[in-house]
């Protein structure tokens, strides 16, 4: 079984960030979003995975490299403009050949990892299905593809957005197909959208007499496209940390829970609270840490309360503040003068403040 994951989508959700980070990899936990997919992927035993890039590409590219970390082969596959979920299988044509494969959006997480998602695919012997989907159960589908089961637990329908949804089952960003999808992304027309829509391409599948499987997951899911999901994800994920302290804690800081302090980073005359990680070479002062916070590499804490936030690298943040939910890019400045009350901002395009 090969592997496909779809990180061409700009991002514009996470503006600014993404006018100079592609959203796949923007960190959870420290690591880019990219990576879990990747992770779960070999996991679950596949070694051949294609990668569809947009105008991220050459980012994505030097930060996943030829798959050796992981020890698989590595395809990027461009494509020249966000043409849709199914454009991008259609692209992907001759890296897949005829092999079944798993489609995973790459800047969804999944608790579970995919091994028992995949596993049994197109092994039924009673009648063996040309597609598996992913749902899961959720409070707003229309925000979402939804699934319509019948009452032999087939997939009956699929519609994209429905302002009318036919059920809370909705379609979680990973797929398995076998090569019958070809046809029917070649069938399909775009959507109002402007879209070729894997869920009409299935669709196409169950009208043409092909079995759709489900599966529902019984962990989270989270579509990271947004601050909110996103941090509410690093959450998650730090939940699931083992502490592992390299750097330097001095005899004035405590250190309390789940901390992952990386190799150079020093803290001091602080109090680090797990669950937490902090990166390489960071450097916090006469602060309190988490929890629920992750500190990039390099990033330089003095005097700050931060929790439940995300700090890319070499943020610079110098108190007395108190920062909560929080996103800040790479190289970001915040600087507490104290001389008076006012605020002098250089606030990049897209940038969101809250002044609390
Ligand atoms: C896409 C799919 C939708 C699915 C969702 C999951 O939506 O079209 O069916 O439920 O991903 O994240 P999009 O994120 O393109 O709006």
């Amino acid at each position: 079984m090969k592997g496909l994951i779809l990180a061409g989508g700009s991002g514009t959700r996470l503006r600014p960030l993404t006018y100079s980070c592609a959203k796949q990899l923007v960190p959870i936990a420290n690591k880019p979003i990219l990576f879990y997919g990747i992770d779960s992927m070999t996991t679950a035993g596949i070694r051949d995975i294609g990668i569809i890039v947009g105008e991220t590409g050459e980012e994505i590219r030097n930060a996943v490299g030829d798959g050796s970390r992981w020890g698989v082969s590595i395809t990027y596959v461009p494509q020249h403009a966000p043409l849709g979920l199914a454009h991008c299988v259609l692209i992907a044509r001759d890296f897949l050949g005829d092999d079944p494969f798993v489609m995973y959006l790459g800047d969804n997480m999944l608790e579970e990892d995919l091994c028992g998602l995949v596993a049994g695919f197109g092994q039924d012997p009673g009648r063996d299905a040309d597609a598996r989907i992913l749902l899961a159960k959720v409070d707003d589908p229309s925000s979402f593809g939804v699934a319509a089961i019948g009452p032999d637990g087939w997939v009956e329908r699929l519609v994209e957005k429905p302002a009318e949804p036919p059920s809370n089952l909705a379609l979680v960003g990973v797929y398995v197909f076998t090569s019958t999808i070809h046809e029917a992304v070649r069938a399909i027309e775009p959507s109002t959208r402007g879209e070729l829509e894997i869920t009409d391409a299935i669709q196409w599948l169950i009208d043409h007499g092909n079995a759709v499987e489900h599966r529902i997951i019984d962990g989270w899911w989270i579509d990271t496209g947004k601050k909110d999901p996103l941090l509410e994800c690093n959450r998650l994920v730090l939940d699931t940390i083992t502490p592992d302290l390299v750097g330097e804690v001095d005899d004035l800081s405590t250190i309390e829970g789940s901390v992952q302090l990386s190799g150079g980073a020093t803290v001091t005359r602080s109090t680090i609270i797990g669950p937490a990680v902090i990166g390489a070479d960071a450097v916090i002062e006469d602060s309190v840490v988490g929890p629920y916070a992750s500190i990039g590499d390099r990033c330089r804490l003095e005097g700050v309360r931060i929790d439940h936030s995300v700090l890319l690298p070499d943020v610079a943040v110098s108190g007395p503040l108190s920062i909560t939910d929080s996103l800040i890019g790479r190289h970001a400045e915040i600087v507490h003068r104290g001389d008076d009350d006012r605020h002098r901002l250089m606030v990049g395009d897209h940038s969101t403040i809250e002044i609390g």
